[in-house]
């Protein structure tokens, strides 16, 4: 089924040692299995330096063509999409491919009624429900770009990115549900369009049913648009013929800067990336339910619902609500009722569970799982053990898959019972990825046993290309930091086995639940709400997100109501980022400690939030040392807030 599917350690070892002797035969022979319009006559022509990184040059596809019209003739029956509703007691939806093929026709008509054209950048903003897959291959078959923003993100968050991608189209829902939650979106994307001057075209799905604003000659319903097009007649779309370095999406995502950058990945080399990961690293074998529990609005999403299952013909399961809704057993729930065999999610929701206890698992038939994965951020041991003893009942391998949004797929895991796995390790690179470790100074770290700063040194197809409209952030963010590499921003360890284990960003990134939040960018909210002069912001130790944000901040008035002005500066950062990226815990100081050149000496800030004053290192170098000890007295009598 799928010729490149590497089936025992033997075949992994030779088939990376290949892939780093002839990248090009490698990734030819791969292709190969890809429908193309026409071929490429190059493999890969790259440089790190400016970066320009083209994978099949010269050839032609189109990514829906290899997600749905080449699986019609022997699995067109099959399910492609299962989707489970927020609402237990709402019936599930099936999608064959045929029916998926179908409806994607259908609403790559309704775009290109609407305007919609090759190249043309359109936001979707939309909860988990299948219309969201079919927008997003509709964009795909038409050769628009998606850019698809996560439901959590604020009116403020949205503008700037449609601002960024001059975007012209949105596809959105009147709500979503999630949990016991409407969340408003249509008039989120209503607050984001005061001022917009790029935006034509609104479609809204009718999901929730709440009262929305429809502006006439800006906004349309989507059953309205389906139905002019069933009457229209003449369903079949014809897949644009995309050059395989065409733009397939943006995708915003946070770095240590305060503005997000828009990674653009193309055609081929996503496509290719996504499904090779997918097939190799969960083993997939036809008539399997995968079921990959992040949103489709952040990158797991992309590369693991949409993109890696379908391009394979798997059968790919998408959830609309949330872990612990109406209970904490709500995934096991959903794993005997569809007879899932793989199940992908996060350490954080992993986390959460395991809180829960045992009663929401201990009668749920989970014999159907065969392989569990991991993603998002290192998984500590507490939580490996607990998933594989409960949930995998000690049968199923669990894969720990480090990758990033800019990376487009898993670069470095273990695959599932090929490979050798170590709890807490992401173990060995993907046949095409060649990890290195570099020090401060950029120089490589050879041999075995060692730390550093973890890099690649050579393109996989996924890699990103550029950060749209801005090239010259792509090739600063991570092909400058160190000469001749892609620079990851992590921080790894490779053992005395040669295995890999992440130790967490090394720069000013926070991972927080398994999403990226940029210390600047959060800091550029606190700071806008009135009465704040400045603040700093780090992570720390949290028991269920991983890392949570912890927020100095200096204010004008000091003698007013402490925490009421703690949720308004909560409240500012929600509208100006979203819900996701509020403090955990906010500490009110009167300065930050700075070095004589003004920089903010973030390590003490992070040892203080972690709770740990013992040893703060060398503090003479301070501009005013004394700020230290009233901060470190300051965090014990620290007003805690839990959300
Ligand atoms: O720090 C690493 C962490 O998440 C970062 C990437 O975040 P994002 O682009 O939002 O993508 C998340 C989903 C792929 C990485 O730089 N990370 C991701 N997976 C792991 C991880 N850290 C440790 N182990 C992992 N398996």
């Amino acid at each position: 089924m799928y010729p490149y599917q590497l089936n025992s350690l033997e075949e992994y070892h030779r088939a990376y040692q290949k892939s780093v002797q002839e990248p090009e035969e490698f990734w030819a022979e791969i292709a190969e299995n890809f429908q193309w319009k026409k071929k490429w006559n190059k493999v890969l022509d790259w440089n790190f330096t400016e970066p320009s990184i083209q994978w099949f040059k010269g050839g032609t596809l189109n990514i829906t063509e290899n997600c749905l019209d080449r699986h019609l003739a022997d699995k067109g029956d099959q399910a492609a999409l299962i989707w489970e509703s927020n609402n237990p007691s709402e019936s599930s939806v099936t999608y064959t491919y045929t029916e998926l093929h179908a409806k994607v026709m259908q609403f790559a008509h309704v775009l290109q009624n609407n305007g919609v054209r090759k190249g043309d950048r359109v936001c979707i903003y939309m909860g988990m429900i299948p219309e969201l897959t079919i927008a997003t291959l509709a964009c795909a078959r038409i050769g628009a770009i998606h850019s698809i923003i996560f439901g959590g993100f604020s009116a403020q968050a949205i503008a700037d990115r449609l601002d960024d991608a001059q975007a012209r189209f949105i596809v959105t829902c009147d709500g979503a549900f999630r949990g016991a939650k409407d969340i408003p979106l249509k008039s989120v994307i209503d607050d984001a369009l005061v001022g917009n001057k790029t935006i034509e075209r609104v479609i809204v799905f009718e999901r929730t049913r709440v009262p929305v604003s429809m502006l006439k000659g800006r906004d349309v319903w989507w059953t309205d648009e389906i139905q002019k097009v069933e009457e229209a007649g003449n369903p079949f779309f014809p897949a644009a013929e995309m050059d395989a370095e065409d733009i397939l999406f943006i995708l915003y995502t946070s770095g240590s800067t305060g503005k997000p950058k828009g990674v653009v990945h193309t055609t081929a080399g996503y496509m290719i990336w996504t499904n090779y990961t997918f097939v190799n690293v969960f083993q997939y074998k036809p008539g399997q339910i995968h079921f990959c529990t992040a949103d489709i609005g952040w990158i797991t999403g992309h590369s693991y619902i949409i993109y890696g299952p379908l391009s394979a013909g798997a059968t790919s399961l998408m959830f609309e609500g949330i872990p612990t809704y109406p209970d904490a057993g709500r995934f096991w729930d959903i794993v005997d009722k569809f007879k899932v065999d793989i199940l992908y999610t996060a350490p954080t929701a992993i986390r959460s569970l395991m809180g829960f206890g045992l009663e929401h698992v201990v009668d749920k038939d989970l014999s159907s799982l065969k392989v569990l994965g991991s993603v998002g951020e290192p998984i500590n041991e507490e939580a490996w053990q607990w998933y594989n003893q409960h949930i995998g009942k000690n049968n199923c391998p669990i894969v720990d898959t480090w990758w990033q949004t800019e990376t487009a797929g898993v670069l470095i895991s273990n695959l599932a019972g090929v490979t050798p796995s170590k709890p807490s390790y992401a173990t060995l690179p993907l046949p095409g990825v060649q990890p290195c470790l570099v020090d401060d100074a950029g120089k490589e770290i050879e041999g075995n046993g060692v730390n550093g700063n973890l890099c690649i040194k050579f393109p996989w197809p996924g890699i990103i290309r550029t950060t749209y409209n801005d090239h010259e952030r792509c090739r600063q963010t991570y092909f400058s930091v160190y000469e001749n590499y892609y620079f990851t921003g992590d921080g790894c360890l490779r053992d005395e086995d040669g295995m890999y284990r992440i130790t967490g960003r090394v720069d000013d990134v926070l991972n927080v639940s398994g999403h990226r939040i940029g210390t600047a960018e959060v800091e550029n909210a606190i700071n806008m709400h009135t009465g704040v002069i400045e603040s700093a912001v780090v992570g720390y130790p949290h028991d269920i997100k991983g890392q949570g944000i912890y927020a100095y901040v200096i204010i004008e008035n000091q003698h007013g109501d402490a925490a009421l002005t703690k949720q308004d500066i909560l409240q500012t950062v929600s509208r100006v980022i979203g819900a996701i990226a509020k403090p955990d815990k906010i500490q009110f100081v009167s300065g930050l400690p700075k070095t004589r050149s003004g920089k903010i000496m973030r390590r003490i800030l992070r040892k203080i939030a972690e709770g740990d004053t013992s040893n703060l290192g060398d503090t003479s170098t301070l501009l005013d040392p004394s700020i230290v000890d009233e901060i470190k007295s300051g965090a014990f009598k620290f007003f805690r807030m839990m959300y």
